[in-house]
């Protein structure tokens, strides 16, 4: 079986001044240094030169929360994989259930959006989850199926092994409500399994994330299952000594 190396993603959501994301960076950088997992941190499109300033030198990465997929052109408020490679950035949330939800992102847009970064040289970070509803309903397996149709469609199939998936189940966003570590199993081996559909070894090495209230007093039980690649952190990953925890947690 693949060596699958852990990844864990700060997402900071619409927080942080520059100078919140410098004094956070100063108190990570020390407690990550020995990290064997790769880390990200995930901030606001203003912080984004602020925080790859701060951690350069140190193994941590940025990735921006959302892309657009044209190279440029009239697309008021949004900004593409070259201008955020341009400030820095290494990779990009795509598709987080806050962006379809909220912002009417489409299923549509990550079919176009995945294979754009992966094109410009960006590592895609893509986010399923299905709601309260769903799960209840039993739907939890069509809606991953639709939503990683859509974001694979248009990948190369050599290609596949470089996305990062992240598994975010909307009633554990944000909600204090963690997935058991069973159901975060069972649906990101679901999601192995459509991978491994298109390409075997591709599934093999692919890292597929856990996200939905993370937290240090969770991290271990989550990340020690052997499905569960790392995480995607939000509420916990604005605080460096917290986010740090998760980080060692991982491996
Ligand atoms: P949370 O957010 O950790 O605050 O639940 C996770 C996410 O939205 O990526």
């Amino acid at each position: 079986m693949a060596e699958r190396r852990p990844l864990v993603a700060a997402n900071w959501k619409m927080n942080k001044t520059r100078s919140e994301a410098e004094e956070f960076c100063r108190g990570l950088l020390p407690l990550v240094e020995n990290a064997a997992a790769e880390v990200f941190v995930c901030p606001p499109l203003t912080c984004i030169g602020t925080v790859v300033e701060a951690v350069s030198g140190s193994a941590v990465e940025v990735a921006s929360q959302n892309m657009h997929w044209e190279g440029e052109g009239a697309f008021t408020g949004e900004v593409s994989a070259a201008m955020l490679l341009d400030v820095g950035a290494r990779g990009a949330i795509l598709g987080h259930s806050e962006r379809r939800r909220l912002f009417g992102e489409t299923d549509e847009a990550l079919a176009r959006k995945v294979p754009a970064a992966l094109e410009a040289g960006l590592l895609p970070i893509l986010c399923v989850g299905e709601t309260e509803e769903e799960r209840d309903a039993e739907e939890t397996d069509r809606v991953l199926r639709r939503q990683i149709d859509a974001g694979l469609a248009r990948v190369e199939v050599h290609r596949l092994a470089e996305i990062v998936i992240a598994y975010e189940p909307i009633w554990a966003i944000g909600t204090g409500r963690t997935a058991t570590p069973e159901q975060a199993e069972d649906a990101i081996g679901f999601i192995r399994a459509l991978v491994a559909a298109r390409n075997e070894q591709a599934a093999e090495s692919l890292r597929i994330l856990y996200g939905g209230s993370m937290k240090p007093e969770n991290a271990e039980e989550l990340l020690g299952r052997g499905e569960i690649d790392g995480g995607l952190i939000g509420g916990a990953s604005l605080d460096p000594e917290a986010f740090a925890a998760i980080v060692t947690a991982a491996g």
